[in-house]
């Protein structure tokens, strides 16, 4: 294995129908090499071991295994987080939610935050991160994700300042679980119609975990049980945020309004969709 390396990977990987051949051969690369991507040879070169793995990680990138799940880690917000097959990818889309749960938390003085769902960490770990005396708790019905949510914490250094619990919020005494009202709530719930799950991607519904996308029928669910017991974990004037999926806003907006919480506002992403309610107790 010599000079070509690199070549040869971006064509194995064009072949293969891969959007992004020239960014993810300089990714999987770095990641046989195991250095930094920024750091990489413009010549790189490599032993069996590295040629090893690399074929590997092509293996596995044209079977449909997203990149980051290959790598093992993802960018999202400010921050680099680990993943598995046991946690959702963060998107994109997600970091919306964080950017508005953070002017409210700002506005505010918030001190206790809640992130139901907290799969890999990311929502959670990324308002704890900017805001230094921010406590925060997550839960999640995967202990799984919770193991990959504290190997997050602990990267990042906020071990201290979050709780990670085991609980499904289906179960009774769900609210009895949590010894004080929270300043504010974020969510990103399953929200996929179970019927929809067959036709996503291969990358999401093979390599994300069921329990993070399954929404139930009508996708809405985990939205209908959250609107249940929101109320009674908020301080009054406590804040709301919850991610929703594409043509969701307008029903779980009346799902949390019937509850009595005021809508204070929809964030859409950058396609326009809207994607982030924010309530108010
Ligand atoms: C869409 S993922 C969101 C993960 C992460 N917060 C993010 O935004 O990338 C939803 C998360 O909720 C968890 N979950 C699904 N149903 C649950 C339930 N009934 N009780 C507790 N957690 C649940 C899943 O395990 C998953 O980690």
């Amino acid at each position: 294995m010599q000079s070509s390396i690199y070549e040869k990977t971006i064509e194995a990987l064009a072949e293969g129908g891969i959007e992004s051949p020239r960014l993810e051969a300089r990714l999987l690369i770095a990641d046989a090499l195991g250095v930094d991507v920024n750091q990489m040879p413009i010549t790189p070169m490599g032993d069996d071991n590295v040629q090893e793995t690399l074929e590997r990680h092509i293996e596995k990138r044209l079977e449909g295994m997203p990149i980051d799940k290959i790598l093992g880690h993802r960018e999202f917000y400010k921050n680099d987080f680990f993943v598995s097959r046991d946690v959702l990818s963060p998107r994109p889309d997600t970091e919306i939610l964080v950017e508005e749960a953070l002017k409210i938390i700002e506005a505010n003085g918030s001190k206790r935050v809640l992130d139901l769902g907290v799969g890999s960490g990311c929502i959670l770990l990324s308002l704890l991160a900017e805001v230094k005396d921010l406590e925060g708790v997550g839960v999640d019905a995967s202990s799984k994700a919770l193991a990959v949510a504290q190997k997050n914490a602990k990267k990042l250094k906020l071990t201290k300042r979050v709780k990670l619990l085991e609980k499904n919020w289906f179960d009774n005494g769900f609210v009895g679980v949590f010894e004080k009202p929270f300043d504010i709530i974020v969510s990103n719930p399953p929200y996929i119609k179970t019927a929809d799950i067959e036709k996503l991607d291969i990358g999401v519904k093979k390599y994300d975990p069921i329990l993070a996308l399954d929404g139930g029928e009508d996708g809405l669910d985990s939205y209908r049980k959250i609107a249940e017991f929101a109320p009674f974990l908020l301080f009054d004037d406590g804040y709301l945020l919850l991610e929703v999926g594409r043509r969701q806003s307008r029903a779980v907006k009346e799902i949390f309004t019937d509850k009595g919480l005021v809508h204070l506002g929809t964030v859409k992403d950058l396609a326009g969709i809207e994607r982030v309610l924010i309530f108010k107790k």
